[in-house]
């Protein structure tokens, strides 16, 4: 189903979440081409586009393939997240504009005061909202967490605020700054935001299958659902989950050879980006993901761990499929 943020359009109601260190562009390519909806990057710190950080700069590389995209910032600070709002609009084609006001780390939320340590502070939050959506032509969103811990749940307060200052939708993860990644993502408050705001809410937690993206949607009427973890490694999750939606296709198993094949194509866009030497870090993790599906896990991902180069890994994988 069709759906709109703002004046974007969005062909499907599945969105990559965005996940530091793994949503770049040779992820997010691959992404794309399982159909997804709606493709968000991974953070960037708004001091570091501020100070001009080369490496930060670079994370901001996009290709118009991978549109419609929304590029997340991190901060807490009203005059750099709006400076570094304002740069990215202006050197990026970026579609949407997404606030971190989830982000658990504590490096991030106690030094910085910023992602989820921002759902402390509700008129900061008005103020940072207003200042981007004044500053920039793209439509903003904000990414929050269910509150700082179990005696301060205030999604909707929050939610509230977000939309009043001119946000044009406002993704949920149903966790506390507090749980982190641990125990269960709580639906109902999902539910709870979308019945007390009138922007598009896109639900997100735990969805592992096609079968919880349509299960998240019914519970919680959420305009589109978010993926994260479960896509890692595994692609076809997003394909199967807009397929599943779309005309409740049933998903069909993925055979061996078709994820090695995935990640070597997936390697091979990392080193076409970055250069091999850059890539083999990236290329190890990714690989670690995509082994979790595959036999034999464990020595396969200690045999990646020890890959230096490209063709060594294609040799390993290789030599792997001809063992089993
Ligand atoms: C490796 C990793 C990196 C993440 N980085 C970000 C990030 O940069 N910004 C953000 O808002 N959330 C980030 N998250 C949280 C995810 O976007 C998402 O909210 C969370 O994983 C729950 O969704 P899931 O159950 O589908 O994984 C990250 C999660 C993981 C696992």
């Amino acid at each position: 189903m069709k759906w709109k943020i703002a004046n974007v359009e969005i062909d499907n109601q599945i969105v990559l979440a965005p996940m530091a260190g793994v949503c770049d562009s040779a992820f997010r390519s691959i992404v794309k081409s399982m159909g997804c909806g709606l493709i968000e990057t991974e953070m960037v710190s708004d001091k570091a586009i501020m100070y001009g950080n080369w490496k930060t700069k670079e994370m901001l590389y996009m290709t118009d393939y991978e549109r419609p995209i929304s590029q997340q910032i991190l901060g807490s600070d009203i005059k750099s997240l709006t400076f570094a709002s304002k740069y990215i609009y202006e050197n990026t084609n970026v579609d949407i504009i997404d606030i971190n006001m989830g982000c658990p780390v504590t490096k991030v939320t106690n030094r910085s005061k910023a992602g989820s340590a921002l759902l402390k502070d509700p008129f900061k939050v008005k103020s940072i909202v207003e200042s981007i959506v004044e500053s920039v032509a793209t439509p903003v969103t904000v990414k929050i967490r269910s509150g700082w811990n179990k005696n301060s749940i205030n999604a909707v307060e929050i939610a509230r605020i977000i939309e009043e200052a001119g946000a044009s939708a406002i993704t949920v993860h149903p966790r506390t700054k507090d749980q982190g990644y641990s125990g269960k993502a709580d639906w109902t408050i999902i539910k709870e935001v979308k019945e007390n705001i009138s922007i598009p809410v896109i639900g997100n937690g735990d969805v592992k299958s096609c079968f919880d993206a349509k299960r998240m949607i019914d519970e919680t009427d959420c305009d589109a659902v978010m993926i994260g973890r479960a896509a890692l490694g595994n692609p076809w999750l997003i394909k199967e989950s807009v397929d599943y939606l779309e005309n409740e296709t049933l998903p069909s198993e993925i055979t061996i050879e078709e994820r090695i094949e995935m990640l070597k194509r997936h390697v091979n866009l990392l080193v076409e980006n970055k250069g091999e030497a850059f890539a083999i870090p990236k290329m190890r993790t990714h690989a670690a993901y995509y082994a979790k599906k595959l036999p034999r896990t464990i020595e396969l991902k200690q045999q990646i761990f020890k890959m230096n180069t490209k063709e060594d890994l294609f040799n390993l994988l290789d030599d792997y499929l001809d063992s089993l």
